[in-house]
């Protein structure tokens, strides 16, 4: 991998041509746009040897350019948004699909100095090209600022940023529409989830907000790599899936069930396990193994089947803690809402039994994060994604918004 160094040695002409290959090969198989885009940035800031590279993206639904990355100084993790139809330089490249090279951007009334003056940055010269696709559609604008050796931008850096934009502009489009079509994925379980969750419960999007978020730190304090913690995340929502099988008598009897309406209640982990069955997408096959399992016990006591110990599938034995902790904390029509520090004393309580111990070690660690969330703080330290969250905002760090 090519690392951006702050301390930039000019490059040689080979240096330079290497630099692009590399840069061609490490794109072309980059799906992830934030990733790309990383990728991206840290390219145009080694070759340009620039003080700041801000690649915005268009966002047609809400005529705005967005940005994520912003190598540099001061804008790390912030996320810009621009109106695409105001006159400041990114959006008038944008839609002029022009090249504008300043020698002094405060000088230009076009400038706008608000990122600049909230990140303690002073932009001197600033080039921004037009990212266009084969057709000549405009993706977005690569903005690039204050060269290291204190000159203006020339021909050659417009030249250089343009061929890399040129050689980009193809993968970013790749992983926009990769991206697009996960999120589409993401959001379609999440309303499905909802819809089997809807009937019986008012609360659905806090508990399935609350158990996605519990399994993914549970699944990371396990030592599950992100990937692997995400999947699980965004399979757990629908691990009640079973339950638009049930009928409504069942389902929304207001008194305690009979031994024989108990035992129909329980197929909804059959229900779900049918529904869910021979899925090809990865987190399908996960919500799958959740759904049909999520009533195991670590004991051999549970139900559908009275697996036992690591007979039930890890992913199962994550979502149990998580639904059965939400589940307490929360009120119903038959119960109170519990105490959290009550329901983690329960969890505590059941290791061994209905959990198993490694899970419950685990939730024991990420317990102060956990009770942030039941007092309406977001645990931010762990930066959880929030793509099936639609209740939730985006997580980055700064949002700056200009009008
Ligand atoms: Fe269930
Ligand atoms: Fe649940």
């Amino acid at each position: 991998m090519t690392e951006f160094k702050k301390e930039n040695p000019k490059l040689t002409a080979d240096e330079k041509l290497n630099l692009l290959v590399e840069f061609g090969a490490r794109i072309s198989s980059e799906l992830r746009l934030d990733k790309l885009l990383d990728i991206i940035a840290r390219q145009i800031t080694r070759m340009l040897d620039v003080g700041r590279c801000t690649i915005y993206l268009k966002d047609v639904e809400r005529n705005e350019l967005w940005s994520k990355i912003a190598q540099g100084r001061g804008l790390e993790h912030t996320e810009i948004r621009l109106p695409l139809d105001g006159n400041n330089i990114a959006a008038i490249v944008a839609r002029n699909g022009e090249t504008i090279n300043l020698t002094n951007a405060y000088e230009d009334e076009r400038f706008s100095m608000a990122i600049d003056m909230v990140n303690d940055f002073r932009t001197h010269t600033l080039l921004t090209i037009p990212l266009k696709n084969n057709n000549g559609k405009v993706l977005g604008v690569f903005q690039v600022a204050n060269k290291a050796d204190g000159t203006a931008f020339d021909k050659k850096d417009e030249g250089i940023l343009l061929l890399l934009a040129t050689l980009a502009a193809s993968s970013i489009e790749i992983a926009k529409l990769y991206q697009d079509v996960h999120v589409a994925q993401l959001e379609t379980i999440y309303r499905l989830a909802v819809t089997a969750e809807y009937r019986d419960q008012q609360d659905t999007r806090a508990h399935l907000k609350n158990i996605s978020i519990i399994s993914y730190l549970l699944a990371l304090a396990l030592g599950m790599t992100k990937k692997e913690a995400e999947l699980i995340k965004n399979a757990s929502p629908l691990h009640d899936i079973g339950k638009v099988a049930l009928a409504d008598n069942i389902l929304l009897k207001p008194g305690r069930l009979s031994p024989e309406e108990f035992e129909i209640m329980k197929s909804h982990t059959i229900y779900g396990g049918r529904i869910l069955e021979g899925a090809h997408s990865k987190v399908l096959q996960v919500a799958h193994k959740m759904s049909l399992y999520h009533h195991e016990k670590w004991n051999g006591t549970g139900y559908p089947k009275g697996l036992k110990g690591e007979e039930i599938p890890l992913e199962a034995r994550i979502i149990t803690v998580a639904d059965v902790f939400d589940a307490l904390c929360v009120s119903r029509v038959y119960k109170k809402a519990w105490k959290t520090e009550d329901a983690y004393l329960h969890i505590l309580s059941e290791s061994g039994k209905a959990f198993d111990p490694r899970i419950v070690a685990a939730f024991k660690k990420i317990f102060p994060s956990v009770r942030k969330l039941y007092t309406n703080q977001t645990p931010a330290e762990e930066n959880i994604p929030t793509q099936t969250l639609p209740t939730q905002t985006g997580t980055a760090q700064n949002k700056i918004s200009l009008s």
